[in-house]
Order: C-alpha cells, then structure tokens, then sequence
C-alpha cells in the first residue's frame, strides 16, 4: 500500500533514476508525474501519445538512441488526454523493455473508470521478466483525501521499494487502510463505482455535446472513452498559457490546463487539458460557451474597416 499512486512514481524514481538518467514520458505527461522525476534530475526522452497510446516507433527509436532506465506511461484513460493505449501497443512496450532492459512504470488511476467500451489488458499483464511496475489508487474511486494507493512489482523490486518506503514514511496510516477495508466490507465498492460512472459519463458527454455547439471549426477535441479529462489542440502557434491568463481567467473566469505545463520539453503550446468531472453540467455548459467565445474572438477577430 502507498500514500497514493503519487508515492509510487516517487519510490520507483527514487530506486532508478540516479541524475541525469534516460526516463522516457509521453507527451503531454501527468503534470505530478513530472514533479516527482524533476526531483532526481533525470535526462527526459518524450514520446509523443497518439489515438491509441504512446507512438510506438519513436518509442523504440528512443530506446535504441538512448540509455532509458525507466518508461512512465498512463495507459488507461491518461491525463491529461484521455487516451488508451492499444493491446498491440501494450504488447509491443514490454517486449521493448525486454530487449532494451528498461522497467516500464504502469500508472493506471483511472483504470475502472470506462463508461464506453471494453477493459482491455493491464500492461503487467503482459510482463514476463517482472519488470513492469504497476500502480493504483482509491483516489478516483473512492477519495483523493484518503491518500491510499497501491503499488504491484515482481519480488525484487518489490522488497527494494518496500525498503525506500519503510525510509519515507515506515508505512502508511493502519487507520485509513482499515477504514477502507471496513467501507470495502460494509459496502459494494463496484456498485458504487457504477454508480460514480453514470454521473461521469453524463457529464463527459454534457462537455461533448457542448464542444461541438460551441468549439470554432478549428479548434479540436478528443472523444474520450473513460477518466476524467480531454484533450483541445488549437491551430499550431496559439499560445493556450497567454490567452488563459490574459483572457480566459480575468475576462471570463473560466479555467483549464494549458499544454504547455504537461510536457517535458515544454515545447508545445496549442493545447490544453479540460475536465469534465468536477462540476455541474449546468457548468460545464456556460463555461464552454465562454471558452468558445473567448477561442473565437481570439482566433478570428472581427475584421473592422476603417473608412
Ligand atoms: C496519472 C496520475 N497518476 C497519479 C496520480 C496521483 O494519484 P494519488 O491521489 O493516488 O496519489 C494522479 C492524480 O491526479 C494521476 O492523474
């Protein structure tokens, strides 16, 4: 058990990453998930995510250009773009690290959280040298506050984890573990899942449905099939941080998360992370239709003639 899937990420940077160490992230990345490695000054390869998951021939080429120690991915429903990532990718990424020698980090937070389709295979699933390590949490099932996670590892990196554990915190609270098995006991933490689904998964589709009443033609949105977020790219060369702080927020007070802040390389601009489980869709419904006015206003300003 962890503090959170948080404290997972940082262990497991703790055990591997050593400064300037090969660590490869997807682009965009979660923005936590960059703290934690921040702090072991890791050299970064970004992997850009596509549709279906991480770009699988950069991330090969990656491998074989680069000393990689560690491969962090999100690959159900990530954050921030709400993508899954394929079986065939699942299956190709740990033979990667096979070949390559590499321990894949499997973050999976959002993991039972679907509302369209089908559950596809852990990565872990298909880790036959016991190198991926994969990780969970109560926080988006049951609550962030709880701070209770878990972390699932072959034997030996297990008991080298368990041991940098035992250093941070010696173990987590027995007083929130067992009020959570007694939740767990008392309740059916399934039907209250479902029940948390439906409630997502009309919000999700209240932004949805919004977005496309409100979005101008050039600004596009992903159809995630579960978590909690999607993704917005704007036309190449919009810069998402200056017009949320510059207009967005004290014209409209409206917010999101511009792309800027979720990449390693911190090179792309023209993106951003919108949430739609945290408020109410009569919310979500005025606060698109801001967004799409202030996009609209800002990417096709009215043309005024002076006579
Ligand atoms: C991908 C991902 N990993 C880890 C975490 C941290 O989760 P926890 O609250 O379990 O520490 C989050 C929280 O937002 C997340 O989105």
């Amino acid at each position: 058990m962890t503090q959170g899937a948080q404290q997972g990420i940082d262990l497991t940077a703790r055990l591997l990453l050593d400064k300037g160490d090969g660590v490869i992230v997807e682009g965009p990345t979660y923005i936590g998930g960059l703290a934690a490695f921040d702090a072991y000054e890791p050299t970064y390869y970004e992997v850009p995510i596509e549709e279906d998951g991480m770009d699988i021939t950069k991330l090969q080429k990656a491998l074989m250009q680069h000393q990689v120690k560690l491969i962090y991915t999100i690959p159900d429903f990530q954050n921030p773009t709400g993508t899954v990532m394929s079986v065939e990718k699942r299956q190709a990424m740990v033979q990667l690290a096979n070949q390559y020698d590499v321990v894949i980090l499997e973050d999976s937070p959002y993991r039972d959280l679907r509302y369209t389709g089908e559950n596809l295979p852990t990565i872990k699933s298909f880790d036959t040298e016991g190198r991926v390590i994969s990780l969970g949490s109560f926080s988006k099932i049951l609550a962030p506050s709880l701070r209770l996670g878990w972390l699932t590892a072959a034997p030996e990196l297990l008991a080298a984890l368990t041991a940098l554990k035992a250093a941070a915190d010696v173990e987590s609270s027995h007083l929130v573990a067992v009020a959570v098995d007694t939740f767990m006991n008392d309740n059916d933490l399934d039907a209250h899942i479902d029940a948390m689904k439906q409630v997502y998964q009309t919000k999700r589709d209240a932004m949805l449905n919004a977005l496309e009443r409100y979005m101008p033609k050039d600004v596009h949105f992903n159809h995630p099939d579960g978590g909690f977020f999607l993704w917005l790219t704007l036309p190449e060369g919009f810069d998402m941080q200056h017009f949320m702080t510059a207009e967005l927020l004290p014209e409209y007070n409206v917010s999101l998360v511009p792309s800027h802040h979720l990449y390693a390389s911190k090179s792309i601009e023209n993106g951003a992370r919108l949430n739609f489980t945290n408020v109410s869709e009569a919310t979500i419904e005025s606060g698109i239709k801001m967004l799409g006015q202030a996009l609209n206003d800002a990417l096709h300003p009215a043309q005024v003639n002076q006579i």
